[in-house]
């Protein structure tokens, strides 16, 4: 069984999508044994709390200054020692020692389809503004491997979404969000749990089962 943890900054809602997920089978061999949240008003800690599952509060604010949040935010990863980490819209940079640590354990969910509309300053409505700011007619979500870099790990699965005539950043997110984050997180949990992926380079390939 992949013991998951998961860490969120804000409304939770692909929390709740992997939370389902594991509710209804679409999630099987993982359990997610800890919430970590920087932000204590996150409704994404309700939702674990209503779930049963552990929610631990660990902001930078709380720290003289960023290495002593990056040493306790380390530290108390390793105590908990997951199987995998899910950064599922938390937007606090995650320690290079941390990375190193769960080297090819930590996937993040990024709302466009990477290389587009990622890296410093992409995240939030703010990735949807730009991409109308543009006007490309195709966007999408990603999931990948976090790496040092930022958005930059090998690629897990990515899913496509029309940009429609009209769209402000908020429908655009929440089209984003129904049709391709609430889908691939989970489905991507699933695949490492279940052995289905492995990185390979700096790539991710499938394991073939026979
Ligand atoms: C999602 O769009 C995610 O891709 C991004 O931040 C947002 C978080 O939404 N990184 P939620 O907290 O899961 O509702």
């Amino acid at each position: 069984m992949l013991r998951a943890v998961i860490c969120v900054s804000g409304g939770g809602t692909n929390l709740q999508a992997v939370l389902d997920a594991i509710d209804n089978g679409r999630i099987t061999n993982a359990e997610i044994i800890a919430v970590i949240s920087n932000n204590a008003g996150a409704k994404a800690l309700d939702r674990a709390e209503k779930h049963g599952i552990q929610g631990i509060l660990m902001s930078p604010k709380n720290y003289g200054d960023r290495d002593a949040f990056n040493r306790a935010f380390t530290e108390k990863m390793c105590e908990l020692n997951p199987d995998l980490i899910v950064l599922a819209g938390f937007l606090v940079k995650i320690p290079e020692e941390m990375v190193a640590r769960f080297s090819n354990r930590i996937i993040n969910i990024h709302p466009a389809l990477i290389p587009s509309f990622c890296g410093v300053g992409y995240y939030g409505l703010k990735v949807h503004e730009k991409v109308l700011e543009r006007g490309v007619k195709v966007t999408g979500a990603t999931v990948h491997f976090v790496n040092e870099g930022m958005d930059e790990g090998p690629i897990i699965a990515q899913k496509a979404v029309e940009v429609q005539e009209g769209d402000t950043p908020e429908v655009l997110q929440k089209r984003v969000m129904e049709q391709a984050e609430w889908i691939l997180l989970p489905a991507a949990i699933d695949d490492i749990a279940n052995g289905r992926i492995k990185v390979a380079g700096d790539k991710v390939v499938r394991v073939s089962s026979t």
